[in-house]
């Protein structure tokens, strides 16, 4: 199965595709995930993009697609997979077209902004391992320390408010677009993202027939 879910940020695209990933047994692509990474351990890459994503904006269309068709091309991607982040505006639509990368359906998670800003504010990630954790609604057992191993929580750096307003722009103007156009051509299924993950997971699975 060949997945995309969209979403604006916040909307809980990277949790569920995570649930889906463990279910399905089907590999997860996020395309923050891989920035985040670059940036982190301070690459060539990283360094190209770190301004965009310290600031909410788009990282210019070739470079992230360069980053998506080194990833997408690996073995453990022949049978599926789960793409979360990209296509982010209508011309990576037609990059990923002309490049043949397929998608059978799109999981469109609509939260509303009001409830973005409370995930967004109450995210916190494992410095170590990725694991992500909200201190209203799922919060570690431990303060600030991950669970799985035991490493400090940090905030995103694009997590701060004003950066938020940008990338919820972004959302808006660039990628509201490309579920339109997935929406008509019938293969876009949307899910109210407001409800609790187990809701959002249930509804999804049901969408992909899983039980
Ligand atoms: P990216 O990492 O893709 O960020 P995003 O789309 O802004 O999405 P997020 O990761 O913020 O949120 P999410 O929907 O995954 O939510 P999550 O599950 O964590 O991109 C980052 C940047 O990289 C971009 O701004 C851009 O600069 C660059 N970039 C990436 N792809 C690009 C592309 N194709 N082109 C150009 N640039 C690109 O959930 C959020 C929080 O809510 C968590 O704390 C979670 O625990 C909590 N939560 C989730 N679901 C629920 C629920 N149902 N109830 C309560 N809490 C919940």
């Amino acid at each position: 199965m060949r997945l995309l879910i969209v979403g604006a940020p916040g909307a809980g695209k990277g949790t569920q595709s995570k649930l889906i990933s463990e279910k399905l047994n089907i590999p997860h692509i996020s395309t923050g995930d891989i920035l985040r990474n670059e940036i982190s351990s301070n690459s060539e890459l990283g360094k190209k993009v770190k301004h965009f994503v310290d600031n909410g904006l788009l990282v210019p269309d070739d470079l992230i697609a360069d980053v998506l068709l080194n990833e997408i091309k690996k073995e453990k991607y022949r049978n599926g997979y789960i793409l979360d982040g990209f296509p982010r505006n209508i011309n990576q639509v037609k990059i990923m077209e002309e490049k043949g990368i397929l998608i059978d359906k799109v999981i469109f998670i609509d939260t509303s902004e009001e409830e973005i800003m409370k995930r967004i504010t109450g995210r916190r990630v494992c410095q170590n391992c990725g694991q992500v954790y909200n201190i209203y609604y799922n919060p570690p057992k431990t303060e600030n320390k991950c669970d799985k191993c035991s490493n400090n929580l940090v905030q995103r750096e694009d997590d701060k408010e004003e950066v938020v307003r940008n990338r919820l722009k972004t959302f808006r103007e660039a990628t509201i677009p490309v579920i339109d156009y997935y929406s008509k051509k019938g293969i876009l299924f949307r899910i109210n993202g407001d409800k609790n993950f187990d809701d959002i997971k249930n509804e999804i699975f049901e969408v992909l027939g899983v039980k």
